[in-house]
C-alpha cells in the first residue's frame, strides 16, 4: 500500500507535505480546528477499546487525542499519502501508514470511528474514498467527515472594505482556481449530509464551523500562499508584487483573513446492512 507513480499526490494534492510550510499548515489548522473537531468525537462517540482510523491526518494532533482516548487497548491508525508530518513524538499508541484513500484497499481490520478532515475535498476520486472509508466501518461503527466548502463563504475578507482586503480575496479566488483545477470540488461540504445518506448511514447529522479572523488564520493564509506563490504567478493569478503586498498586509496583522466554511458530517453504519 505505499506511496507509487498512481498517488493522488503525485496527480495533483496542491498544498504539498514535502514543502516546508506544510508543517506551519498543520500547527494552524490544529490550533483552528482541532477543539471543533474534538467536540465532534464527543457527540459522535468515543470510548476506551475503540478502532479509529484517521485519514489523511496531515499532522499529529488528533490521532494523539484518539489514542489517548481510546487507551492501550485500543487502537489509533493515522494514514497519509505523506506521513512525514504525523511523527511519532506525542503519538504514543498511534500506528501510522501511508496509503492513499482514493487508491488504496482500505487497511486491515474493521473501525469503530472513521475521521478525515479536509481531505476529500481535495482528492478527486472522493466518491471511492468515501465508499472504502464506509466499508472500513463495523456495523454500528461512526463516519465523521470535516470538509472545507470555499464556495459558501468566497471571501477571505468577508468585510472588504479596502485595497488590501480586495487584493486578498482576489487572491484567493486564483488559490481556489488552482485548487479546481486539481479536481477539487469546492462545494463539497454541503454535500456531506445527503452522500451519508445515500451511502446508507443512518443518523446523518451536520453542523458548520469557521473562524472570521484569527492569528492563527494568518498564519495558515501566509504559509497556504507561500506554498502556491509559483502556481499562482504561473498561471497569471497573481504577480510577484501582488504577493509580497499581500504577504506583507497579513503580517501586519489589519488584516481580518477568515477560512472557508468546515462542514462537518456525521453518521452510523447499522448494525446491520448490506454494505460489507
Ligand atoms: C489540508 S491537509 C489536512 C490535514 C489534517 N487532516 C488536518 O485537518 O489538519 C490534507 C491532508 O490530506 C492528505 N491527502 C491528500 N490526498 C490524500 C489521499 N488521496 N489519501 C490520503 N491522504 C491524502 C494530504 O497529504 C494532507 O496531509
Amino acid at each position: 500500500m505505499g506511496r507509487d507513480s498512481r498517488t493522488s499526490q503525485d496527480q495533483g494534492y496542491l498544498l504539498d507535505n514535502r514543502q516546508s510550510e506544510a508543517g506551519t499548515r498543520f500547527e494552524a489548522l490544529s490550533a483552528l480546528f482541532d477543539a471543533s473537531t474534538f467536540r465532534h468525537f464527543e457527540t459522535v462517540g468515543i470510548d476506551k477499546g475503540w478502532h479509529c482510523w484517521e485519514v489523511g491526518a496531515g499532522g499529529p494532533t488528533v490521532p494523539a487525542w484518539l489514542a489517548e482516548r481510546v487507551g492501550p487497548g485500543g487502537r489509533v491508525l493515522a494514514t497519509d499519502i505523506d506521513v512525514s508530518w504525523i511523527g511519532t513524538a506525542g503519538a504514543e499508541g498511534v500506528e501510522v501508514l501511508r496509503h492513499d484513500v482514493a487508491l488504496d484497499a482500505p487497511p486491515e481490520g474493521l473501525f469503530d470511528l472513521i475521521h478525515a478532515r479536509l481531505v476529500l475535498v481535495h482528492v478527486a476520486d472522493r466518491d471511492a474514498a468515501l465508499r472504502s472509508m464506509i466499508r472500513a466501518l463495523r456495523p454500528g461503527g461512526r463516519l465523521l467527515i470535516e470538509d472545507a466548502d470555499p464556495a459558501l463563504i468566497p471571501q477571505i475578507c468577508p468585510d472588504a472594505y479596502g485595497p488590501e482586503q480586495e487584493l486578498a480575496n482576489r487572491m484567493r479566488r486564483g488559490f481556489r482556481r488552482l485548487l479546481e483545477q486539481r479536481g477539487a470540488d469546492l462545494s463539497y461540504g454541503r454535500k456531506l449530509p445527503r452522500l451519508l445518506r445515500a451511502a446508507g448511514l443512518v443518523e446523518v447529522e451536520a453542523d458548520a464551523y469557521f473562524p472570521v479572523t484569527s492569528p492563527a488564520c494568518a498564519v495558515l493564509e501566509a504559509a497556504s500562499v507561500r506554498q502556491v506563490r509559483d502556481k499562482l504567478v504561473a498561471e497569471g493569478l497573481a504577480t510577484e508584487e501582488e504577493i509580497e503586498r499581500h504577504l506583507a498586509a497579513v503580517a501586519s496583522g489589519r488584516l481580518d483573513v477568515g477560512t472557508s466554511p468546515m462542514i462537518s458530517a456525521w453518521g452510523r453504519r447499522p448494525a446491520e446492512d448490506g454494505l460489507g
